[in-house]
């Protein structure tokens, strides 16, 4: 089996973080939100991956390079602009071949992994077989309705009055029979091939499609709500391990990572947290549920709930809390003149306590 990654989306709701960093390498706990994906493919036995990518092709290409780091190999599918789920399908017609293949969104996490819904997919081999989460709203979402058995009866693209609530969620496990419905469709009324209408096309020809029901923590990680939330889901998983330097006046308290070349000194840690590499701690406060990346500094500050990508700087700030701050952005205390000073970036946004 092969693994098909959608990693071309825009992220606008991820804005400005995604002016310069596309919303699948934004990190989680850490780590890349696509490489938890990739992680959870490699867990089902699948190493052969080709990734859409969109604009950030580059540097996602640059972040992951040919797959080897994580025991992958790794193909990538440019696309020109975002043309919808199925038609990340129609360009890796040829990387898939005649293979079964499992479609994942890179923005979609599953911290409990797809063991369950590969063996279900292999015992049965449906022409496709996708996962559901029951949501409260599901008009954001594909919409499947199913019988007893586990079948599909219909399936539908956002629907203005959904008639079941469980959402269509990110991994798709697919016969070589789906290439026939991604050539049977047309765009949707928002100009993009939707997987959902292919799998529909499958329904109505009377394939048979399933659908697990995934009762597990899941999330797209479209917003910055949805970041942090996720966040704090894969931290609470933490594995420990402090390779990097902290000093005798500091303490460390649950799960925290500090990778090599990491310095805290003079501070409190309360894990779950993590450091990245060549940051510097200095007299604060981290965590819980912080991850904070590679050649940050945090000075005199206190910072939770939170994280902070490659060279973030927080400097005198003493409650920095359900924040993302981005690569090379800087939050600095300042007394004289009063009043706030702001340089914020397009799409950014700042709420300020008092
Ligand atoms: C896409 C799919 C939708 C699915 C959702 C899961 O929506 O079109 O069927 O339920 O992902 O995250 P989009 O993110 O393109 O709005």
């Amino acid at each position: 089996m092969k693994g098909l990654v959608a990693a071309g989306g825009l992220g606008s709701r991820l804005r400005p973080l995604t002016h310069t960093v596309p919303k699948q390498l934004l990190p989680v706990a850490g780590v890349p939100v696509v490489v938890h994906a990739l992680n959870r493919l490699r867990d089902i036995g699948i190493t052969e991956i080709a990734l859409v990518v969109g604009e950030f092709g580059a540097q996602t290409e640059q972040a992951l390079g040919d797959g080897s780091d994580l025991g992958l190999r790794l193909t990538y599918l440019p696309q020109d602009r975002p043309r919808g789920i199925a038609h990340c399908v129609s360009l890796a017609r040829d990387f898939l071949g005649g293979d079964d293949f499992v479609l994942f969104l890179g923005d979609n996490v599953f911290p409990g992994g797809l063991a369950d819904y590969a063996t279900a997919f292999r015992a049965k081999r449906p022409a496709a077989q996708i996962v559901v989460h029951k949501v409260s709203d599901p008009r954001a979402f594909g919409v499947a309705e199913l019988d007893l058995d586990g079948r599909v009866t219909r399936i539908v693209e956002k629907p203005a009055e959904p008639r079941s609530d469980l959402a269509v969620i990110g991994a798709y496990f697919c016969t070589p029979a789906l290439h026939r419905a991604v050539a049977a469709i047309s765009p949707s009324a928002r100009g993009e091939l939707e997987i959902t209408d292919a799998l529909q096309w499958l329904v109505s020809r009377g394939d048979e499609v399933r659908a697990q029901v995934h009762t597990g923590y899941w999330k797209d990680t479209g917003t910055i709500e949805d970041l942090l939330d996720c966040n704090r889901e894969l931290l609470d998983h933490l594995e420990p391990e402090v390779a990097g330097e902290v000093d005798a006046a500091s303490e460390l308290t649950g799960p925290v990572r500090i990778a090599p070349g990491a310095r805290v000194v003079r501070s409190r840690i309360q894990g779950p947290v993590t450091i990245g590499a060549g940051t510097t701690v200095l007299d604060s406060r981290i965590g819980p549920h912080t991850a904070i990346g590679r050649q940050c500094s945090v000075i005199a500050s206190g910072v939770g709930s939170s994280i902070l990508l490659d060279g973030a700087h927080v400097h005198g700030v003493p409650d920095v809390r359900a924040s993302v701050i981005g690569q090379h952005a800087r939050v600095d205390r300042r007394s004289e003149p009063p009043g706030q000073r702001l340089v914020l970036g397009d799409h950014a946004r700042a709420e300020i306590a008092g």
